[in-house]
């Protein structure tokens, strides 16, 4: 588990996702989600809140983030806004079952180092969401590694096998730092999620326009819709 320090924190609350390599997942949970309007939204492994911002903007109601990084936490909650709550959490997510209409993993699941861990979010998420609800994923897509990115990095590499660990260089400007990811292929997200029970669908959104590194050829992120 790779444990933020306050100043990566602090980065990554920087980040934004306007013109960043984030923008493309985003948009597709956007469109993937709607309006939001009076619903109760979940953000696991909320970082310093920036899903959490996005999904406010759609017109969520309330929006829940839990993450297990302290740093993380104390950031995002210079957030202060009523309808933001972020939870501290180890393992459960502490709500009663289906008490969400919809929730997101934004960029988490890079960070979970075996197929259990990967399982037990996942069973947790599928508990506390609404019969219907979906929980949409933004993660890597496994053939990007090596692409060139604005936002992050990762060397190239073509002998990666599910679970092994890759560095990310995170970017912002002239800040950068490096954690531990690890890769997945969607296989794996696919067989973990319709064991528990999920309906699964994946895109691979691409970006259009001038101003983009291989953003443009090759999707950054796998989005996945795991419908309840
Ligand atoms: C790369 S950050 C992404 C943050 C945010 N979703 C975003 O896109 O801005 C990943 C976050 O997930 C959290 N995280 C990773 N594994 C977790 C787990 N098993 N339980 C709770 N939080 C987790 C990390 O502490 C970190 O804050």
């Amino acid at each position: 588990m790779y444990t933020y320090s306050d100043q990566n924190a602090e980065t990554y609350s920087k980040l934004g996702i306007t013109g960043t390599t984030y923008e493309s997942g985003f948009n597709e949970a956007r469109k993937i989600f709607g309006d939001l309007s009076g619903k109760t939204a979940l953000d696991f492994g909320s970082g310093a809140g920036r899903t959490a911002q996005l999904l406010l903007s759609m017109g969520a109601s309330r929006v829940v983030g839990v993450d297990h990084n302290q740093s993380m936490i104390d950031q995002a909650k210079k957030l202060s806004n009523p309808k933001l709550e972020f939870i501290k959490i180890e393992k459960m997510i502490p709500f009663p079952d289906n008490t969400f209409d919809v929730a997101i993993a934004a960029h988490v699941f890079v960070e979970v180092g075996s197929i259990e861990e990967m399982r037990q979010i996942s069973q947790e998420v599928h508990r506390v969401l609404k019969p219907g609800g979906s929980f949409v994923i933004i993660t890597n897509n496994s053939q990007a590694m090596g692409c060139n990115y604005i936002s992050y990095g990762y060397p190239k590499n073509d002998n990666l096998k599910s679970g092994d660990k890759m560095p990310c260089t995170i970017k912002k400007g002239k800040e950068s730092f490096v954690i531990d990811d690890y890769f997945w292929m969607e296989d794996d997200y696919r067989n973990v999620l319709e064991k528990i029970g999920f309906s699964v669908s994946m895109s691979f959104p691409l970006v259009s326009g001038n101003n983009w590194l291989d953003e443009a050829k090759i999707a950054s992120h796998v989005v996945i819709n795991a419908v309840k």
